[in-house]
């Protein structure tokens, strides 16, 4: 197995609030790694770090071997661009562009749009009937859906989900992570933030965050993963 991320010895100070401390974390490429914990224990900036929409003050930050953590603001933007992709909690969906224009607009920003691919990362995700919508004419879990598609359609390596699932019922949530049960399958590495410990054992281990620090790793390689239908705890 190689690792995509390693991250070694991470520090992040906000002024005198210390967010991380010692944080020391390898995911391996295909993995589906949950990070948990409480309000305030520094989960979303830990995801700032890894998708380098922030910098650590002190660490270092590996992706697949190559040091990230010197990049000046145009390598941000293109390792942004093309090894993430990010599912924000916040949608931040345009409201005046259609389902299909999103997805397009973040191809745009990529390189160039293609409206099949579009098409194709909107049908992955089940909105096929829904392109001509705008966000307001979608239901949330929808909402979270075309998000899911933007962040596909520059097939990153790597997905970073903060809290994909928090505005969204039951139902909802159980369609998103049936969605990233078919992202693993197909290859990709997945770290996801999730206050539901049920939701958060759906991946391969959980990360534990506490007051910024890292109290344990715990692995989940005993069960095996069906489609969403592990231990039943989402049924
Ligand atoms: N830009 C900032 N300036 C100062 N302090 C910050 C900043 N961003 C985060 N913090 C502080 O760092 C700590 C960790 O914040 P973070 O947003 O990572 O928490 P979280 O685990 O994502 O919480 P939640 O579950 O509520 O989203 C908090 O105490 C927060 O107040
Ligand atoms: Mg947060």
């Amino acid at each position: 197995m190689s690792a995509v991320v390693e991250l070694k010895n991470i520090e992040k100070r906000f002024g005198d609030v210390n967010a991380l401390e010692g944080i020391n974390i390898t995911i391996n490429k295909n993995e589906w790694v949950s990070i948990m914990g409480p309000s305030g224990s520094g989960k979303t900036t830990l995801l700032n770090i890894l998708s380098l929409m922030d910098n650590p003050t002190d660490g270092e930050y590996l992706f697949n071997g190559e040091d990230v953590s010197g990049f000046d603001e145009t390598k941000q933007l293109l390792f942004r661009r093309e090894k993430i992709g990010l599912i924000f909690q916040q949608f931040h969906l345009i409201p005046y562009l259609t389902a299909l224009e999103n997805v397009m607009l973040a191809q745009y920003y990529h390189s160039a749009t293609d409206e099949e691919d579009a098409r194709a990362a909107l049908a992955k995700v089940g909105l096929s009937h829904r392109l001509t919508h705008r966000p307001s004419q979608l239901s949330g879990g929808e909402q979270q859906r075309l998000c899911i598609a933007r962040a596909l359609i520059n097939d990153p390596e790597v997905l970073l989900a903060d809290e994909p699932t928090g505005n969204l019922d039951e139902k909802n949530e159980r369609v998103i992570f049936e969605l990233f049960f078919k992202l693993k399958a197909e290859g990709k590495t997945i770290i996801s933030i999730t206050h539901n410990r049920e939701l958060g054992a759906l991946g391969d281990r959980v990360v534990l965050l506490h007051h910024g620090r890292q109290i344990s790793h715990h692995h989940h390689s005993h069960h095996k993963h069906h489609h969403g239908k592990t231990e039943g705890d989402i049924q």
